[in-house]
This record gives structure tokens, C-alpha cells and sequence, in this order.
């Protein structure tokens, strides 16, 4: 086999690895996925304007987020069951992060419990959340994640329905997974897959949910129930209830506008992720890429701006950090990294993206990751935005 050189040749064995229903949830996006490939065409919009014999003996791509020192602008951001790829998956992408020198963001819809992923890593740690109609499981969430060290509280707010997802109403996909005949024939054609799902004790469960539900039978069913009830009256106005909850960092993701930057910024929360869910939720939403300059403009140094979507090589995260993201958060890329090749492939993914940063940032003649401006594009970059 040849040597794995970038994100997409772990893609590639990813694609291979799994069976067609897990590939497809990792993969896909709503509807058409025209936001799904609007996001990576947007960074290819953008030309850098090298500096040359700048002296770039040392190069430093570290930056600090929410008094958090990151070893590059990147975080390793939640995804939901990631038990489809890989046994222990969660505690595995954590480790790694850590390894990294990187948080890790542990989604609501986690595979693992957060307090199992806590015991397999002293690295910074945060939390997803999605809010159910039943406030008491996002409050016993917050509690256990209070009590096990996590730092940092992320609420995605772009969920309040599951967005058009024509692959997995295709494939039936539901979890936990049931056993249909499709299902019955992929699992055929995969069996290093099938191997990995028996190690893990079957179809992969929704433990984390199921833990704060406070039910005690058939937990990870009901937990499933749980996830399809979101709190769809959820608003601004319930800020302050996450406050008297969270004492910690409050970050919401899912904003798509300069109006509901400025409105989070009101309400008082730490900072915002840029982000359309990697092309899976709204079709037709406009990149965070694009969005990120009037953003950054808009709401000024008082609030930490992140963005995410279609992050697949250090340039990407150089881009966006120029273009005053603080940093991103890497949803599909580490996923590769782990279905291709398990735990030790989310350090090489991870790797790799460091390295290409490092690379770009000693080419562009700016060594420094926290020093990136819009300086480093040529001239005319906000129309070809
Ligand atoms: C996600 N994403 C997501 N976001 C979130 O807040 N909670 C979640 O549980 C999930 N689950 C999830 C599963 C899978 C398989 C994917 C691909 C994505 C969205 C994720 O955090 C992030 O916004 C995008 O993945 C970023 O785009 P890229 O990097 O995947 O292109």
C-alpha cells in the first residue's frame, strides 16, 4: 500500500473500511449537498500573497483560545456516533486531540460516556449539547460534565429538526441499527467492519443521552427517542437558564449571519462557531468561510469567533485563522483518520494537518499562526470571496 499522504487518502480507506450505512452517514449532506460543496470551494477561492526571505528558521503554529493554548488553530469538534467507526471511538479521537495538543469537543450524541472519555485523557476537554424537550437531561448532562473537568459548553443550535438527509432515509438508517436484509449485505462486504461492531458489543448506543435520561430500562432505545425530541422552543431568551447551569465558557455553533452574531454577543455568551454543520443541515447556507470577515468586523475582539466546515488541509486552517477565525473545529477529517486505520489514525491525520500548517505558515513567509491577517491574501480577496 502506498504511504497515506493527506486527509483524503485516509478518506479513500475510510470509504473502503466501512459499510455503505456508516460511510453514508459520515459523508453525506442535505439534500443536494450544495452547501456541502460550497464549503470546500470556498477556501479555494482564496490566493495567498507570499513574503519572502522573511526568516523562517522557527516556525510556531500554536495560538491560545478561551485561555486554552492550542498546538494549532484547530479543535477536534463534536460528531454523534462515532461508535459506527470504531470501538471506543470518542476516548480514541480524545486521546489523540490530546496528543495533538488539542481539545476535544464530545458531541451530546456521543457512543461513550463522557466520564469513560475523561478517564482515558487528561487533555482539555468540552461539551456539546443539545437540548431536549426534557430540560432535566440537558441539566444532569451539564452536572456530569461540570463534575468530570470539561471546560468548555458548546450548544449547536442549528438542530432543531435533523436537516433532508436522502442516503440515510435511503438506507433505513436508525439507531440503534437494525438488522435489515441491506444491512445484512453490507455488513457481508465489510467484515473487517462487522469485527469492529462485535468488539463494541453490537450496534453502537447513544450511552451518553441514555445516562442523563434518568430511565433505567431499555436505556439506549429510549435515549434514541430522545435524540429525535429536540427542544424546538428553545431561544435566545434561555441563555441565562444554560448560565445558572454552566459556570464554565458558553460558545454557541450553528450561527450563519452577522444579525445572530451580533445577538449572541448580546446575550452574553463567550463566543460562536461559524457553521453549517458540514453541509448537513440547511441546504442552500452560505460557507462560515464567507461569512467569517463581516463577522469578525461585526462583533469585534469582544467575542471569540470559530468557524468550521470542509477543513481537509493545513492551508484551510491558515486561511480561516487569517480571515479572523480564532480557530476551527476539524469535524469529518479525524473520522477518517479513525475508520481508515483506528485510534493510531487520528494521530496521523492530526499530524498531517499540523505539518501542512506549519509548511504553509514557512512558505507564506508569516511563521507565526497567531500573527495571520488578511495581509497574507492578494489584493481583491473579498471579491473573489
Ligand atoms: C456532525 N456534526 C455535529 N455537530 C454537533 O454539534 N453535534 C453532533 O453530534 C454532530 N454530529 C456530526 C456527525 C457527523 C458524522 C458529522 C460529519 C458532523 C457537525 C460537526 O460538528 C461540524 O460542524 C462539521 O462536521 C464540520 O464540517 P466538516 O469538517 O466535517 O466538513
Amino acid at each position: 500500500m502506498a504511504a497515506l499522504a493527506a486527509v483524503q487518502d485516509y478518506r479513500v480507506l475510510a470509504r473502503k473500511r466501512l459499510t455503505r450505512i456508516a460511510s453514508d452517514y459520515l459523508e453525506g449532506g442535505a439534500e443536494d449537498l450544495r452547501t456541502l460543496a460550497r464549503n470546500r470551494r470556498a477556501y479555494d477561492a482564496l490566493l495567498f500573497k507570499p513574503r519572502v526571505l522573511t526568516e523562517v528558521a522557527t516556525v510556531d503554529a500554536g495560538v491560545r483560545v478561551l485561555d486554552q493554548t492550542l498546538a494549532m488553530p484547530a479543535v477536534v469538534g463534536p460528531t454523534g456516533l462515532n461508535g459506527l467507526y470504531y470501538p471506543r471511538a470518542e476516548e480514541a479521537l480524545a486521546t489523540a486531540a490530546h496528543r495533538a495538543g488539542l481539545p476535544f469537543v464530545l458531541s451530546t450524541a456521543s457512543t461513550s460516556l463522557l466520564e469513560d472519555v475523561r478517564r482515558a485523557s487528561d487533555g482539555e476537554l468540552w461539551l456539546q449539547l443539545y437540548v431536549q424537550r426534557d430540560r432535566g437531561i440537558a441539566q444532569r448532562m451539564m452536572a456530569r460534565a461540570r463534575g468530570a473537568g470539561y471546560t468548555v459548553l458548546m450548544l449547536t443550535v442549528d438542530t432543531p429538526v435533523h436537516g433532508v438527509r436522502d442516503h440515510d432515509i435511503r438506507n433505513g438508517f436508525k439507531m440503534p441499527l437494525r438488522i435489515t436484509p441491506r444491512l445484512m449485505a453490507d455488513v457481508m462486504t465489510h467484515p473487517r467492519w462487522c469485527m469492529r461492531m462485535l468488539r463494541q458489543g453490537g450496534s453502537p448506543q447513544l450511552v451518553n443521552l441514555a445516562r442523563s435520561t434518568g430511565m433505567t430500562v431499555n436505556l439506549a432505545a429510549q435515549a434514541a427517542a430522545m435524540s429525535r425530541q429536540m427542544d424546538m422552543s428553545l431561544n435566545w431568551a434561555d441563555i441565562d437558564w444554560l448560565r445558572a447551569h454552566w459556570p464554565g465558557r458558553l460558545l454557541v455553533k450553528g450561527i450563519l449571519s452577522v444579525d445572530d452574531a451580533l445577538q449572541a454577543r448580546a446575550v452574553g455568551v463567550d463566543g460562536i462557531v461559524l457553521s453549517n454543520h458540514g453541509g448537513r443541515q440547511l441546504e442552500s447556507a452560505p460557507s462560515p468561510l464567507e461569512l467569517l470577515p463581516a463577522v469578525t468586523q461585526a462583533v469585534g475582539s469582544a467575542l471569540t469567533v470559530m468557524m468550521d466546515g470542509g477543513i481537509r488541509r493545513g492551508s484551510d486552517i491558515v486561511k480561516a485563522r487569517a480571515l479572523g477565525a480564532q480557530a476551527v473545529l476539524l469535524g469529518r477529517a479525524p473520522l477518517y483518520g479513525l475508520a481508515a486505520r483506528g485510534p493510531r489514525g487520528v494521530t496521523e491525520v492530526l499530524q498531517i494537518l499540523r505539518s501542512e500548517c506549519e509548511t504553509t505558515l514557512r512558505l507564506l513567509g508569516c511563521p507565526r499562526a497567531a500573527e495571520l491577517t488578511p495581509a497574507v491574501f492578494q489584493p481583491g480577496w473579498e471579491e473573489r470571496l
